[in-house]
């Protein structure tokens, strides 16, 4: 089931903006492959590269009285890097984006959302962070059906070497949550569930942050 974690009734609108985008990208991408994730990476990725800049802008014109826009700022930079990660595990390490036309979709759409979270972020950051909170809910959907609906063969290939190497970064989500490294691709999609599932979390907090 898949669930916000912000009870709230602007939650539920943001989870409903969410789900009718997505069913439109479904129509290109509609089965959990690489594919699907490097597209769809590229775009969540984005938003927090977003939400970092006009937390900055925020901060330069002088409106961060409590530090919240920083802390903010601070954990949508820890975040995209994350996302960052998952990105290059399915585009770079497993060529997600060989097609032509995903490369050119993505791209575009992940410009398109760019501005939209960086002026959401501006006029209204709380419906900005639960926009991001439910694309995180639907992260972690897909990254479950793609435990599920992969073969064998592909979630028992060796974890990718871009995985490995953030793994062993000292300050990534997966070693700071004291996960074991990763050796095959499925341990990869499982530590990306978490992943996607922390990110549900800290999104609802950061709705309330300022
Ligand atoms: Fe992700
Ligand atoms: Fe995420």
């Amino acid at each position: 089931m898949k669930l916000m974690e912000t009870k709230t009734r602007k939650a539920e609108v943001a989870h409903k903006i969410i789900e009718t985008g997505e069913s439109l990208l479904n129509v290109v991408w509609s089965k959990a492959d690489a594919r699907r994730a490097a597209s769809l990476e590229i775009i969540a990725r984005t938003a927090y590269t977003a939400e970092e800049s006009a937390c900055h802008y925020l901060e330069t014109i002088g409106l961060d009285r409590k530090g919240s826009i920083r802390e903010t700022l601070e954990l949508a930079r820890y975040q995209d890097t994350n996302e960052q990660t998952h990105e290059d595990i399915f585009a770079r390490d497993l060529n997600g984006l060989k097609n032509w036309g995903d490369r050119f979709l993505a791209r575009h759409i992940a410009v398109i959302i760019y501005w939209a979270f960086a002026i959401t972020t501006l006029i209204d950051h709380e419906l900005a962070a639960l926009l991001g909170e439910a694309v995180e809910v639907e992260a972690v959907a897909t990254y479950k059906r793609m435990l599920v609906e992969q073969s064998d063969e592909w979630l028992n290939q060796p974890a990718v070497p871009t995985a490995v190497r953030y793994w062993n970064k000292p300050n990534s989500m997966w070693k700071v949550r004291g996960d074991n490294q990763p050796m095959s691709m499925r341990d990869v999609v499982e530590a990306i569930v978490k992943d996607e599932a922390d990110h549900v979390h800290a999104n609802s907090q950061k709705a309330v942050a300022f």
